[in-house]
């Protein structure tokens, strides 16, 4: 089998067929959600908080991202691996950004970096896509803005949040993102957000009508020692070792059976 491209993307998405994705930081585990058949694993800065135990993804550096993605991407032969831009390391400048995006891409092995951000971030996207780098975008939940944000809460209850969230989808769409998370919104928003952008979208705690589904993996292996978020799931209850968890994950998310009712807003 061939690595996930972003033809498949698309095609996943117009045929409905769900898109797998889960986050890694080393290359065992890169390796095991490759074996498992994992569409697209992203090497998430919330290695700050899972992996270096810190309150919040902002002391993530480039250098950090580069070695963790380069484990993972080691691992992985046929998954696509997106990492992270981390905090500073895009937000200044659109040349800033792509001499960031050329290390993780080059240096680290990814195929594929994700930006936090709205409107702001619509000329950075460009001018990465326009030199051979796709994009993932994030909206709704950023954990980079935590401190504006006055803590990790649902977005887009508001009519005016989910309006402006919607306006922003389709602005980094057109500019030529490739993928797009949804993080922690209300599930008919990010239904509306699915059906009008051409990206495919990506959820975590934002309902079952987006494209695909992620989880931060210490959360679905339960091992994360701090609260784990309610829209997550330990699938070590049901399983029988760290493989089989993946598995169920990865057969849950096709069949669209996780995530429930219960773990959606
Ligand atoms: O950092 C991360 O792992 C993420 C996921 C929560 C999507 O951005």
């Amino acid at each position: 089998m061939k690595r996930t491209s972003l033809e498949r993307l698309r095609l996943m998405k117009s045929e409905k067929t769900p898109i797998v994705c889960l986050t890694a930081y080393d290359f065992s585990f890169g390796s095991l959600l490759d074996g498992a058949g994992v569409d697209v694993v992203l090497v998430g800065d919330s290695l700050g908080m899972v992996v270096q135990g810190h309150s919040t993804t902002l002391p993530v550096t480039l250098d950090d991202i580069i070695y963790h993605t380069s484990c993972v991407a080691r691992g992985c032969e046929k998954s696509l691996v997106v990492a992270d831009m981390p905090f500073g390391s895009y937000e200044s400048s659109r040349e800033k950004a792509f001499e960031s995006a050329a290390r993780i891409l080059g240096e680290a092995g990814a195929h594929m970096v994700k930006i936090e951000g709205g409107e702001l971030v619509r000329d950075t996207i460009s001018f990465l896509a326009d030199r051979g780098i796709p994009v993932c975008g994030h909206l709704g939940l950023m954990p980079q803005s935590v401190n504006m944000l006055s803590g990790f809460r649902v977005q887009g209850r508001e009519e005016a949040v989910a309006k402006q969230l919607l306006k922003d989808a389709n602005s980094l769409d057109k500019a030529g993102l490739s993928l797009l998370v949804l993080e922690a919104i209300p599930a008919n928003l990010a239904e509306t957000v699915t059906y009008s952008v051409e990206s495919p979208t990506i959820g975590i705690g934002a309902g079952s009508g987006t494209d695909g589904q992620v989880l931060i993996l210490y959360d679905l292996l339960g091992i994360y020692p701090h609260k784990s978020p309610s829209f997550s799931k330990n699938f070590m209850n049901d399983a029988k070792s760290i493989a089989d968890a993946i598995g169920i994950y990865a057969d849950d998310v096709r069949h669209r059976r996780f995530p429930a009712p219960e773990h959606s807003f």
